[in-house]
């Protein structure tokens, strides 16, 4: 038996070394960081990993990779960096950063066979991130210099009104979210409200920043005078502007999304998170806003699945201390439909996520699958084509949550029951939510490219 399992061991490991050196077109000895391993970096790490980025160290110059060389191969053959939760071999999305057999393999041997240097001409030229927007030159700037914060330890969750009134309704194309504090802001998912002047005589009334952990939904919605004068509820495009950390505002192809822009109205940032900082400071965040000449020709729809939203979560999202349950919800598609984003959220329970339509004759369409949920990095997919949900399709939602002391992030210790009862969106409460962006189906859908 010993012996099988020796020869075992021996035929993996020669089968292994036989892998690598045959799927490198190059000897390891001759891989050099200007020629191979920089233009890895610059494409998948530097987005994050530059002096003004968010990540806490630079992967620029060949001193800065060097020192972090053992952590890289560490983090990046683990498939930690860069950080992408979705599952390649599930589905595709536009700005997807995973790194190839090859290219994991290639840092690996380069630091083996000594991490030299090469050529200083082959360096190629590291990219440029401009500070100000990433779209263009907006037609319209808020700025968020409302929040003051003071020299705070821990991380705080604000929510944030930014009203405007700018003369007439108009037509908007995309909106950006630009940070303003380097490292501090980690994400931030905002709402438009539209008013009619008809139902709210001062857009600007109210405080500007409610306190998340201190106010409920209520509260927040009073303190910062959200409602109509009557008490009903404006118009409101639910995740107009959105932000994390690494990701690029998606630009649907032209008459593809927008949405009217009242003359009156007020972006809220629901959830806006910054990190721990040891200075007082007022944020320096701006929102740009990009208009369209003509409402949009192909206007697109959201469809809010679980927590908040149209469906049931069957069992319903309380999760006992100790326990890990599986939840699912539901939605069934009434017409053809092409789905352009995905937008998984859970928080820190949640371990795993999977969403894919089962059409009337069976066949599944592959959406999103997570198999390691990460409350850190929610980012919105955007399918590089629109993918197609036939008239009758079910959407099938599956997530997982452990309530158990196993969970690394579990907020309770000892664990305690969490629920999304309140809604109140608080990181400790629980969500279980999926937005899909969709617009009705045309023919010729799935040949539109939205991005690569
Ligand atoms: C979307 C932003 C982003 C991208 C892209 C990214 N990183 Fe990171 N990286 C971070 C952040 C933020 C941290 C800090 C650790 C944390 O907070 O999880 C980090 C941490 C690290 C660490 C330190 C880990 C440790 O345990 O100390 C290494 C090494 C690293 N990244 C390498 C890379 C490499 C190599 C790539 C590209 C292949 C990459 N990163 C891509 C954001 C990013």
């Amino acid at each position: 038996m010993q012996k099988i399992l020796f020869l075992f061991f021996v035929f993996t490991f020669i089968s292994c070394t036989q892998q690598e050196t045959e799927t490198l077109s190059i000897p390891a000895e001759k891989l050099t960081f200007t020629e191979h391993i920089a233009p890895i970096l610059y494409k998948n790490c530097v987005v994050c990993h530059r002096s003004d980025g968010i990540a806490p160290f630079s992967l620029i110059t060949y001193k800065d990779v060097w020192r972090k060389k053992k952590t890289i191969v560490n983090v990046t053959q683990r498939g930690f960096m860069p950080p992408w939760p979705a599952d390649p071999n599930y589905s595709h999305f536009v700005g997807e950063r995973i790194l190839t057999k090859e290219e994991k393999l290639m840092l690996k041997l380069w630091v083996k066979n000594g991490a030299k240097e090469g050529p200083a001409a082959a360096l190629p030229k590291a990219p440029k991130f401009p500070n100000g927007s990433l779209l263009g030159t907006p037609d319209l700037t808020l700025y968020l210099d409302s929040v003051y914060l003071e020299a705070h330890g821990q991380d705080k969750f604000l929510t944030v009104k930014i009203p405007f009134s700018i003369g007439k309704d108009t037509f908007v194309k995309a909106v950006e979210f630009v940070p303003g504090m380097g490292n501090n802001v980690h994400h931030m998912n905002g709402h438009l409200l539209n008013y009619s002047p008809l139902k709210k005589a001062n857009v600007f009334d109210g405080t500007r920043v409610a306190n998340e952990q201190a106010n409920n939904f209520d509260e927040q919605v009073l303190k910062l005078k959200l409602k109509n004068d009557d008490g009903s509820d404006p118009d409101r495009i639910h995740s107009a502007v959105n932000y994390l950390p690494g990701v690029y505002p998606v630009l649907y192809p032209a008459g593809i999304g927008g949405f009217k822009l009242s003359k009156i109205g007020a972006f809220v940032a629901s959830d806006i998170h910054y990190g721990p900082s040891h200075k007082t400071m007022i944020d320096k965040s701006r929102i740009n806003v990009f208009y369209a000449a003509k409402p949009p020709t192909r206007p697109t729809f959201e469809l809010m699945l679980g927590t908040n939203g149209q469906s049931e979560i069957i069992p319903p999202l309380v999760v006992p201390p100790n326990r890990i349950i599986t939840c699912r919800t539901k939605g069934i598609v009434p017409d053809d439909i092409s789905v352009l984003t995905l937008n998984p959220h859970m928080h820190l329970l949640g371990t795993s996520f999977k969403a894919f339509g089962l059409t009337e004759q069976g066949d599944t369409i592959k959406l999103i699958s997570i198999p390691r949920w990460d409350f850190r990095w929610q980012y919105f997919y955007t399918f590089q084509k629109p993918v197609k949900l036939p008239k009758g399709t079910t959407i099938i939602v599956e997530g997982v949550f452990d309530n158990t002391v196993n969970n690394p992030n579990n907020p309770n210790n000892p664990p305690k029951t969490v629920s999304d009862k309140r809604a109140t969106m608080k990181t400790s409460d629980e969500m279980f939510q999926f937005i899909i962006t969709w617009m009705p189906y045309k023919a010729g859908d799935e040949s539109i490219i939205l991005g690569k």
